[in-house]
């Protein structure tokens, strides 16, 4: 569908399927004031691309701005200790203050230790597999569990604590993306915020007495080489699971819808499944669960004609850079052989995404499983799968019915 007039970023229609709204702001306004979301809206490529590489001009401290954009005037006092605490969340900082808090993390985040974790997902998606009915929500019985279940093994917590922690993240995250739905407000997020400080706080103390062999025994290793405090090594703890956590679930949820909606494709995965790492590229591109990010200009910025001033909010919308027609052939076509796929998903430059191993990994562990175990699922007719739209940043799905043909 094409749009002949400026988008409204608060319609649900539009944040449905926000991609004609994005084709239109490249063509016409590819540097946007969004009085709606009181930011630029940046969407060509090479504008993404060039501000996320900018790091001198375009500032990631952007808490205060988010808050203050989201938030009337007499509300932000409450939300001083979310805008503190989420500063410091490496995504949050600048310079060597963020150079720290990534190497902290990058220790123990390794593509090594990563790959390390194979069997374990293997195991982790098999049993998930094998308690599924035949007829099933696989967004609530299998999509928002398995992340979850990762990162609990990753953190050494115990699973069903995992499924708990999964109401927290969804309240900062959604707060985050500026929910249009006043379930997920400012005060759900500051609460969630605080809970899992509290939680985490406890494991971390508890580590430190008697190590582990995990995620964050590891990162308590690496803070002892550098002049890390307690507060800063607990940011980065809580900030993975947020960051890391809804990502992989809406990706993977998407990325089988698109799937199912491109049958013929499908069928070439399931004939090959060496076609399942492409295709998980593809996915990213397409349609990619964190669609946006955010800055804040340390100084003015001129792009073309327009002039976007010193402290302004910029999103960078990656999931209109990926379907630009100036870098992508054929853009809106979902193709899995697709090659060259330079899509901005993860990010680029000092704040490209810790997570992409371990979410390429898991997609990979889990289509396949999920194709060899269930080679004729397919959607259900009359109970179609539907979008959550009370957020433009994090796409994703409420409810993806499927009939899992069970052939097991
Ligand atoms: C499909 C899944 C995922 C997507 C689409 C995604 C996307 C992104 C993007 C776009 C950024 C850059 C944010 C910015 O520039 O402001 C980012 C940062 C980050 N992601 Fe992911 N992510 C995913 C999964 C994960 C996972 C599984 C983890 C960890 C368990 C993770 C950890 C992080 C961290 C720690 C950062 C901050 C890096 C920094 O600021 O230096 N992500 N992610």
């Amino acid at each position: 569908m094409d749009i002949q007039s400026l988008p409204d970023f608060s319609n649900r229609d539009t944040v449905r399927d926000p991609y004609p709204a994005y084709a239109y702001l490249r063509d016409h306004h590819p540097v946007y004031w969004c009085d709606h979301l009181k930011a630029w809206l940046l969407t060509r490529y090479c504008d993404v691309f060039a501000a996320q590489g900018d790091v001198k001009r375009y500032s990631s401290n952007r808490m205060q701005q988010l808050v203050d954009a989201r938030v009337p005037p007499e509300k932000r006092g409450q939300l001083a200790t979310f805008v503190k605490l989420a500063s410091q969340w490496m995504y949050s900082q600048d310079g060597d203050i963020h150079k720290a808090s990534r190497n902290l993390l990058g220790k123990a985040f390794t593509p090594r230790s990563i790959e390390s974790l194979r069997q374990s997902i293997q195991d982790i998606t098999d049993r998930e597999l094998s308690r599924l009915e035949p007829s099933t929500d696989l967004k609530a019985n299998l999509f928002d569990r398995i992340p979850a279940l990762i990162l609990a093994m990753l953190y050494g917590i115990a699973s069903e604590e995992a499924l708990k922690l999964r109401r927290w993240m969804k309240d900062i995250v959604m707060f985050l993306g500026g929910s249009l739905d006043p379930g997920y407000g400012p005060e759900q997020a500051l609460e969630g915020v605080e809970e899992m400080y509290v939680y985490f706080a406890a494991i971390i103390e508890q580590r430190r007495k008697q190590p582990e062999d995990d995620l964050v025994s590891r990162v308590l290793e690496a803070s002892q080489d550098s002049a890390s405090s307690n507060d800063e090594v607990l940011a980065q703890i809580v900030f993975i699971l947020v960051a890391g956590y809804n990502t992989s679930a809406d990706q993977l949820c998407i990325g089988l819808l698109h799937l199912l909606e491109h049958p013929e494709q499908l069928e070439a995965l399931k004939a090959d499944l060496n076609l399942v790492k492409p295709a998980i590229e593809e996915m990213l591109r397409f349609d990619a669960a964190g669609s946006l990010s955010h800055r804040v200009l340390n100084e003015d910025v001129t792009i073309g004609n327009v002039t976007m001033k010193k402290g302004d909010l910029v999103y960078l919308i990656r999931a209109s850079a990926n379907r630009d027609p100036a870098k992508f052939t054929d853009p809106d076509a979902f193709d899995i052989r697709r090659t060259n796929n330079d899509h901005l998903a993860f990010g680029r430059g000092e704040h490209f995404c810790m997570g992409t191993a371990l979410f390429r990994l898991e997609a990979e562990i889990v289509f396949t499983s999920l194709f060899k175990r269930f080679p004729k699922l397919s959607l259900i007719a009359g109970k179609p799968a539907i979008w959550r739209t009370n957020n433009l940043q994090f796409r994703g799905l409420k409810e993806l019915p499927i009939d899992l043909g069970k052939g097991v």
